[in-house]
């Protein structure tokens, strides 16, 4: 049995939805809309019914009500319609490939194996039960970008707002030392504890926990990181930019994105007042990346 959510959404959010139920494990998504009303539009998910209770779909939900109130909107009621069996695994699974991401790196989609023409590619298996697909975002793809550009050999690095865990994988697979990941949303705390077990990482190479800024300085046993990963909406990391010194080092680096280029202005502005130096990194569509240093 599936569940299918039906869910009005207004133009602007349906980018941020659609990239936050991949993180949190929802693949089978599509968005309607009729020709003569292209303002009007449902978001269609798909979720296997055993995975799915009640308590976890209604939490789902609550975990993108915020993306929602970023924008000053507020979501319609879901709808929750109980459909029998098709074949909407196969079906869905023809969709997922393996995905290079950068000169060196390989989203593997868990059941696929390595095709020959990648075989040299660094692989980060993704379960799609728990979260795959986030590789896919233009954020998370400066990120993995940036990270290959200059790899975080021997360092410690950061990860807030670690959603399916992508981006420590890859810094592991990088020659990073150790990553600690927190994430507010419990569901995406779990998909990076599941894809950290998928890629045979020992619980002290990348730990996991929930919260947020104040949660890493733990996880990190006061003593802040070489590199700091965050890749948040740009209001998000403009609150959170006052404690980043407390995760991140003077002499640290810090690879910023989730932000719109037309807001790296504003946030340079606030970042550069808390001491921070930055520079504007990479473009990607709409999407930028910022890095900082002290
Ligand atoms: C856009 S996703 C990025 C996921 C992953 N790091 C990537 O690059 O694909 C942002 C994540 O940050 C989490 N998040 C949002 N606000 C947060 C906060 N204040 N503290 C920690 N995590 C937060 C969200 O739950 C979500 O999983």
């Amino acid at each position: 049995m599936w569940w299918r959510l039906s869910l009005p959404v207004q133009a602007e959010l349906e980018e941020s939805l659609l990239w936050k139920l991949n993180v949190l494990g929802v693949h089978r998504l599509a968005v309607q809309h009729a020709p003569e009303t292209p303002d009007q539009r449902i978001l269609l998910a798909w979720l296997p019914a055993h995975e799915w209770p009640e308590e976890q779909r209604s939490e789902l939900f609550c975990s993108l009500t915020p993306l929602a109130e970023t924008f000053g909107l507020v979501l319609a009621q879901p709808v929750w319609d109980e459909l029998a069996d098709e074949d909407w695994s196969l079906s869905w699974k023809q969709h997922w490939q393996p995905d290079p991401v950068g000169e060196r790196m390989l989203i593997l989609p868990a059941w696929l194996d390595v095709p020959d023409e990648y075989a040299h590619r660094l692989v980060l298996k993704m379960d799609p039960g728990s979260a795959f697909g986030t590789g896919s975002h233009p954020t998370t793809r400066l990120c993995l970008e940036a990270l290959e550009q200059q790899p975080p050999s021997g360092l410690r690095v950061a990860d807030l707002g670690c959603g399916s865990g992508v981006l420590g994988l890859a810094a592991l697979g990088l020659g990073a030392r150790q990553v600690l990941s927190v994430d507010t949303d419990s569901l995406a705390v779990r998909a990076t504890a599941d894809n950290a077990v998928l890629n045979d990482l020992s619980i002290d190479a990348l730990k996991v926990t929930k919260g947020s800024v104040e949660a890493l300085a733990k996880l990190l046993e006061e003593q802040p990181a070489d590199l700091l990963l965050c890749n948040i909406l740009a209001p998000v990391i403009e609150a959170l930019a006052p404690h980043f010194q407390s995760v991140l080092r003077a002499g640290g680096r810090g690879l910023l994105s989730g932000l719109l280029v037309e807001q790296a202005p504003r946030l340079t502005e606030v970042l550069g007042s808390l001491g921070w130096i930055v520079e504007p990194l990479a473009e990607q569509g709409r999407w930028g990346l910022l890095e900082i240093r002290r």
